[in-house]
């Protein structure tokens, strides 16, 4: 059967961006054709500026925002990153494969390096590291498949490398796992700034639609998107970013293809409140059933104690092969 490993960081309340790009189609489709793993990564959390109790916090409502999306924890294995030591075992062999040039050419360590610095701060060694982390993540598990956002292939295509590299040189070990990245809604853009990501680390959080916002404030902040010049209504994310991105949008909320709504709006109006009422009514569910979980923080401890016992009987035999082939002795 094929086995699926994503991950999501708790940095940030959860996005639009987040839930169409991967949350959704893990609960959806994922978790009924595949042996499914989904994680908490706290580990990666740690990799900027950070504050204990927040990530604490965020950790435990992503946790429960990734059931009331309808993952069925007795189908799928929902875990805390922290909570499997192999992940952080395996980081380490990993790191002895992959060399520094290739962590700096990640985008996403040019791009948080960057701006780290210019808010006159130092940038943390974890996070030259993070991809080795996240190769762990996926390698441990034999997963086959990673369903995450665009701006995550680059990091799996790196894992790829990393998993090749080391079963030429110490033997079979890893599976060699392939990005899949959604058909649309790949690349959520901010509302306010359609040309960067919408991402939860954000600080502005206006163009950021979050899964927890009130439905009036989703309106609001969908109704206000910017726009661009010329009033035609076409999907062409080149010459016409913020239209594009409502057209992406919308049409991932009706399961469509964005190109198909090309020439389907004559006003920006008309095409901003379809957005926001397919948005909306999309989350609806999602929130309701976040509220009747959020009482019940018993059930998500048990959830998430057998899905770390799950997840460590499944990863500790691939990691102590990884450690055997790469020239450690075994523990007496
Ligand atoms: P993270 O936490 O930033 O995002 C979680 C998932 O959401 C997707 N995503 C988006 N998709 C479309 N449009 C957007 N604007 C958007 N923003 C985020 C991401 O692509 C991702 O799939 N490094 C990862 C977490 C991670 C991981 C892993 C993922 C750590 N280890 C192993 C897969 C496998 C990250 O920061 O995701």
């Amino acid at each position: 059967m094929t086995r699926i490993f994503s991950g999501i960081k708790p940095t940030g309340h959860l996005t639009l961006g987040n839930y169409l790009g991967a949350v959704r189609r893990w609960a959806e489709v994922d978790q009924f054709r595949a042996d499914s793993l989904f994680s908490i990564v706290d580990l990666h959390a740690l990799t900027v500026d950070h504050d204990p109790g927040r990530v604490r916090r965020l950790s435990r409502q992503a946790a429960t925002l990734l059931l009331a999306s309808g993952i069925d924890p007795e189908r799928a294995t929902v875990f805390v990153q922290s909570h499997v030591d192999e992940h952080a075992r395996l980081s380490y062999l990993l790191e002895c494969v992959a060399t520094d040039g290739e962590m700096r050419r990640m985008i996403q360590y040019k791009e948080k390096s960057v701006l780290e610095r210019a808010r006159g701060g130092s940038v943390r060694l974890s996070l030259l590291t993070y991809p080795v982390l996240m190769a762990a993540d996926i390698l441990a598990y034999d997963a086959d498949e990673v369903p995450v956002g665009e701006d995550q292939t680059q990091h799996v295509e790196l894992t790829r490398d990393l998993a090749v590299r080391f079963n030429q040189r110490y033997g079979q070990t890893f599976v060699v796992p392939r990005a899949t990245p959604p058909k649309v809604a790949a690349r959520v853009m901010d509302l306010q700034d359609p040309t960067s990501k919408m991402g939860k680390s954000h600080e502005a959080g206006a163009g950021i639609v979050y899964l927890l916002d009130e439905p009036d404030v989703i309106r609001k902040k969908i109704m206000r998107a910017v726009t661009d010049s010329g009033s035609e209504i076409v999907f062409d994310p080149e010459s016409k970013p913020g239209v594009s991105n409502l057209l992406e949008i919308l049409a991932s909320c009706q399961v469509g293809n964005p190109e198909a709504l090309s020439g389907a709006y004559e006003s920006y109006g008309a095409l901003k409140k379809d957005t926001a009422d397919a948005v909306v009514e999309l989350l609806r569910p999602v929130q309701q059933r976040h509220k009747e979980l959020v009482a019940d923080p018993g059930y998500l401890e048990e959830v998430l104690r057998r899905g770390a016992e799950r997840a460590r009987g499944m990863a500790k035999p691939t990691v102590d092969g990884a450690y055997r082939a790469i020239g450690l002795l075994p523990p007496v």
